[in-house]
């Protein structure tokens, strides 16, 4: 009865050991809650406790919130997708890299080693969130069309920087540098004024950038007129006027004139 009773302090002393040792395998993440702006990179910097210096295979799982489902996205090992890039060691440094963020992205991440049953200790295991790049602008009136002589104003917005205006901006208009800074006023717009508009947000880790196209709508001018068959080449028909001129959106107009009694 005494020697079975050793004999089972003993069982759980091993079990308490082992579970001391287990949880030696310590991770700890730099920052808890990540944001990104699609299309942008990201990284998330980890850190082991490794107890004997020993070369272990790291991996590193993203857990769906749609599904909840755990998938296997990174290893130490090999590449498993080109987006997802290992940039630690085997030993103490489990960091890694996401490139071009996709919406999809958003959710938990952890970290395992050598088999995905393996559960460490994690400390702020990282959540990402992916934002849009958005483009608001501000016109006289909402509904209607950019006229000639207007005013438009564009901002360039990421809800990362939680609506505060700090990230570096840059606009460019059909793909030429136009203005550093979030905000564009464009003033008395012109039919010149019409075209792509790309705001780019660069960060340390690359940029990632949202077009918008604006199209200033003018009047008629250029305006001219056609007339068929030419005048005087058959007195008494009836001719056509054809009313050609520049417009945005084009306008073309044509008259018939009756010209002979009927
Ligand atoms: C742990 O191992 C790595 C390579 O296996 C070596 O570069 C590093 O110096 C070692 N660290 C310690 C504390 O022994
Ligand atoms: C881990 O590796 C990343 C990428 O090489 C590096 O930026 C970071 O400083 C490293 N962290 C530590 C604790 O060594
Ligand atoms: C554009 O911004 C300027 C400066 O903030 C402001 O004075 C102007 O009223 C704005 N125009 C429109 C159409 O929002
Ligand atoms: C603006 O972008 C649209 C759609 O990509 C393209 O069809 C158009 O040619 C571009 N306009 C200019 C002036 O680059
Ligand atoms: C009107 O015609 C002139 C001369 O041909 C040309 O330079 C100008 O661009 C035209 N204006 C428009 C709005 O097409």
């Amino acid at each position: 009865m005494y020697e079975e009773h050793r004999h089972l302090t003993w069982m759980l002393m091993l079990l308490f050991l082992t579970g001391v040792l287990c949880n030696m395998w310590k991770v700890k993440h730099q920052q808890r809650l990540i944001c990104a702006v699609k299309g942008s990179s990201v990284i998330f910097l980890c850190s082991f406790q490794n107890p004997d210096n020993q070369t272990v295979r790291v991996l590193w799982g993203h857990l769906q919130p749609a599904t909840l489902k755990a998938r296997l996205i990174s290893s130490s090992l090999r590449t498993l997708f080109t987006r997802f890039q290992y940039i630690g060691n085997t030993y103490h440094n489990c960091s890694l890299k996401i490139h071009q963020v996709e919406c999809s992205d958003v959710g938990r991440y952890f970290v395992r080693f050598n088999t995905m049953s393996n559960r460490p200790r994690e400390e702020n295991a990282p959540v990402l969130k992916v934002v849009d790049l958005t483009i608001f602008m501000s016109k006289p009136s909402v509904k209607e069309a950019i006229r000639e002589g207007d005013s438009v104003n564009l901002t360039c917005m990421n809800s990362c920087d939680g609506g505060k205006i700090s990230s570096a901006y840059t606009w460019f208009k059909n793909g030429e540098p136009l203005h550093e800074g979030a905000a564009l006023y464009l003033r008395n717009v012109s039919p010149t004024t019409s075209g792509n508009y790309t705001c780019s947000l660069k960060t340390h880790l690359g940029s990632t950038s949202r077009v918008l196209g604006i199209d200033v709508e003018y009047g008629p001018r250029n305006t001219t007129v056609l007339v068929q068959p030419p005048l005087g080449a058959d007195p008494g028909s009836d001719f056509t006027l054809i009313c050609s001129s520049h417009a945005n959106p084009p306008r073309g107009e044509l008259y018939v004139v009756q010209n002979s009694c009927r």
